[in-house]
């Protein structure tokens, strides 16, 4: 069977397939604890609830416009005003089937084929198959010194005649680094300088931890919104623990997400009304879940990271926010695929492999799921990794028994 150049060129989305993995796995009966997944657990806001049931009650579940209702744009404006400082129209506002199809949307806006556009390494996986699928090119930035902070250089570097856009995602999935005010600062003015699109993916940005506060690209710029090429994307899946409500949005100058727009209304019109409602319940509703997910995530990422460094081998950097550890696992294989897989098999543990963003060597574990999993979990993966250990560990009354050395 024949398929085009496009659908040979992406593979599926590494992260989804490790979900089905697991429900799979859970289906059989055998004692899964996932640590690769990316949705916290906390139930969604209540407002939430009740705006998308009062909104089916009514019966009428319609067409909405391309780039969102306006009841869902007002909320994403005062939105943007509390947390980027800036007064938005609702033409600068675009509302789409996740923060992924925002994104999505405005690379098809910005980039012609063979254009390229760069975000730092490691990098959330779908970046790259989103420029694939534009027919472009993503380049990654692997900082030089080794760490998770990208500096103005490794970006500069990489850009050339064709490049055309910069993403940045921070706090970062993988790593859960965020980036300083002066790395942000230097990027909106070197993108300015250069004439290049900046996507600021903030999905996780109210996620962080130790005292930090969200930043906003938009405080960096003197430019006016329609002069400005920053496009800010965000959304309620993490933050409001709605990931399967499916909305984002971006914000962005008129010319922009009027293209956005157009795209979106070929490709699945505008989202469902009824999450749209809801998405805008959430953003409207009582706020004090974002806090105590926020909170909660942050004892889990302590009680993680305590696990991950009472485990000789593995090189941990300590996140400052989302709800994922990226640690360095080459001292016991450096081929992540081939860590990851043996840790399913052998004691039923999944975590993804960092070769899926960009980076070989290293596993992203998950702290978004109870205590008890993110403990019992480093456990077993202790117990299968550290060639000192018993030769025998129960799960349940499920007796393992060491066959590998
Ligand atoms: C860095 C990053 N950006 C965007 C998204 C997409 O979020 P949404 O569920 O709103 O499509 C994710 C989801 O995992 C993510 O990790």
């Amino acid at each position: 069977m024949s398929l085009s150049q496009i659908a040979r060129a992406i593979k599926a989305s590494p992260t989804l397939a490790l979900n089905e993995k697991a429900a799979i796995l859970r289906e059989k009966g055998d004692p899964v604890i996932h640590l690769g997944g990316g949705e916290p657990k906390s139930r969604a806001p209540m407002d939430a609830l009740l705006a998308a049931v009062n909104s089916l009650n009514t019966g009428e579940v319609r067409y909405t416009p391309a780039d969102g209702i306006p009841e869902l744009k007002k909320a994403i404006i005062r939105y943007t005003e509390e947390f980027y400082h800036r007064k938005v129209n609702p033409e600068n506002v675009i509302a789409s089937g996740g923060a992924k199809q925002s994104i999505m949307v405005a690379m098809q806006a910005i980039l012609n084929p063979q254009e390229e556009i760069i975000f730092p390494a490691p990098y959330w996986v779908s970046y790259p198959d989103m420029a694939k699928l534009c027919g472009a090119i993503g380049v990654a930035a692997l900082p030089e010194d080794g760490t998770f902070y990208p500096r103005l250089k490794d970006i500069e570097q990489r850009v050339g005649s064709y490049t055309r856009a910069v993403i940045i995602n921070s706090p970062n999935n993988p790593s859960g680094a965020m980036y300083s005010e002066e790395f942000i600062s230097d990027i909106v003015d070197f993108c300015e300088k250069k004439d290049l699109y900046l996507i600021m993916d903030d999905i996780y940005h109210r996620l962080i931890f130790d005292g930090k506060k969200p930043i906003s690209a938009y405080d960096y710029t003197k430019k006016s919104i329609e002069n400005s090429k920053i496009i800010i994307v965000n959304g309620v899946s993490k933050q409001y623990a709605m990931t399967g409500f499916r909305i984002g949005w971006a914000v962005g100058n008129k010319k922009v997400i009027e293209a956005m727009s157009n795209i979106q209304g070929h490709q699945t019109s505008g989202p469902s009304v009824l999450l749209q409602k809801a998405a805008a319940g959430a953003l409207n509703g009582i706020q004090s879940g974002v806090e105590s997910l926020r909170v909660t995530l942050e004892n889990n990422r302590n009680v993680l990271i305590g696990q991950l460094r009472s485990f000789s081998g593995v090189k941990v950097h300590v996140p400052d926010g989302t709800f994922y550890c990226f640690a360095d696992f080459s001292a016991y294989e450096k081929d992540s695929q081939k860590l990851s897989s043996f840790l399913i098999d052998k004691v039923m543990v999944l975590t993804v492999p960092g070769k899926e963003f960009g980076l070989d060597g290293y596993l992203r574990i998950s702290y978004c799921g109870t205590i008890k999993d993110i403990i019992e979990g480093i456990e077993r993966m202790k117990w299968a990794l550290d060639p000192n250990s018993p030769n025998e560990l129960y799960i349940g009354d499920r007796k393992l028994v060491r066959d590998w050395s």
